[in-house]
């Protein structure tokens, strides 16, 4: 089997990008073992701390922003960084080549109930000049690479460097990423969903009107039955499209008027749609392609709705018919 090593030198890309995702997936190497360890190395529970989203940090939130910030540091490649745990864009070497921005740790409410976690990033290319939170803001279009790693019952990697989407299992053994598929491919039409139904009455008219439909199965204008699942960590639910199809959708709500979007669009959104993209599926907001989006600030969140394109689609058209042209005011 291919190493991620042999795999990246075979797709030709530039020295300073293989080294730089080489350096992500060590860490993430060590991730997965604080992440394995759980209790027993005391990295459970939460802190006292809230980090720039409102969010209380849980231990291993910190843990691991801290374990990618000291490599991203050391790696000679990186210009600035932007996690979801780092209030503000951070410098990190003037003569790097790269812009990292990264969820450390996606999923963070299934950590102490030991269920699915992952680690979410996206490359961009560093601009000219000094290194500010304009630097970052790029739209997704312009990633170089991105990816996740799934710490699950096996460690994932899963990459795009714009090449398609491969996926490497961790070898526990001797621990090497070895490339297990090539050429992801999200199938073009699905019969499951992936929505956190909790939030349905916050929703806008043309998702309560998508889901009410997909819920009447072969009764209703669908003419079939869907299957829900929802793992509430993004790289869980993306993850299973990218093998076996699906539709996953954090849309808008009006649950909280000062915050309508979960998802962080630099280091979550973004990554995920390029990887989706590049398996043959889309990913919107319902009214935009997430990779078009020109980013106004590095936290800011956005709806989105992936998966396989025909069912995208499908939703999108929902949009469509309620809305001729633009996002409602909300
Ligand atoms: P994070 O743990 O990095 O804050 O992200 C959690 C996100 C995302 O991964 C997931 O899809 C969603 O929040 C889950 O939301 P619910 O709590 O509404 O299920
Ligand atoms: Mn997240
Ligand atoms: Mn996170």
């Amino acid at each position: 089997m291919q190493t991620l090593t042999q795999h990246l030198q075979q797709q030709g890309i530039s020295e300073p990008l293989c080294q730089l995702i080489l350096t992500l997936a060590e860490t993430s190497k060590s991730i997965s073992r604080a992440v394995r360890q759980g209790a027993l190395a005391g990295v459970l529970g939460a802190t006292d701390h809230q980090n720039v989203q409102g969010e209380t940090q849980k231990k291993l939130d910190v843990i691991t922003n801290d374990m990618l910030k000291e490599a991203l540091k050391a790696s000679g490649h990186v210009k600035g960084l932007a996690s979801e745990e780092e209030d503000e864009v951070l410098p990190v070497s003037e003569q790097g080549e790269y812009l990292v921005c990264f969820d450390p740790l996606d999923g963070s409410s299934n950590i102490d109930i030991n269920s699915l976690v992952g680690t979410i990033f996206s490359i961009l290319p560093a601009p000219a000049g000094a290194l500010n939170e304009q630097s970052f803001l790029q739209s997704g279009r312009q990633q170089v690479a991105a990816g996740y790693v799934l710490y699950g019952p096996s460690t994932m990697l899963a990459l795009t460097t714009g090449k398609g989407v491969s996926f490497f299992t961790l070898n526990p053994d001797s621990s090497a990423y070895l490339l297990t598929q090539d050429n992801v491919t999200i199938t073009p039409d699905t019969a499951e969903f992936a929505i956190n139904m909790s939030n349905q009455r916050f929703w806008e008219a043309p998702m309560q009107t998508y889901i009410a439909d997909l819920l009447l199965g072969s009764m209703g204008p669908r003419e079939k039955a869907f299957n829900m699942r929802w793992i509430a960590a993004m790289v869980g639910d993306v993850h299973r499209v990218l093998c076996r199809g699906g539709i996953f959708t954090y849309p808008t709500d009006n649950k909280n008027p000062n915050k309508p979007y979960k998802l962080r669009l630099m280091y979550e959104a973004n990554p995920m749609a390029f990887l989706v993209e590049q398996a043959q599926g889309k990913a919107s907001t319902g009214y935009q392609d997430i990779l078009d989006i020109q980013p106004e600030r590095i936290h800011q969140r956005v709806a989105v709705i992936l998966g396989s394109a025909n069912e995208v689609d499908t939703c999108l058209a929902y949009h469509q018919e309620t809305y001729s042209d633009q996002e409602p005011e909300l």
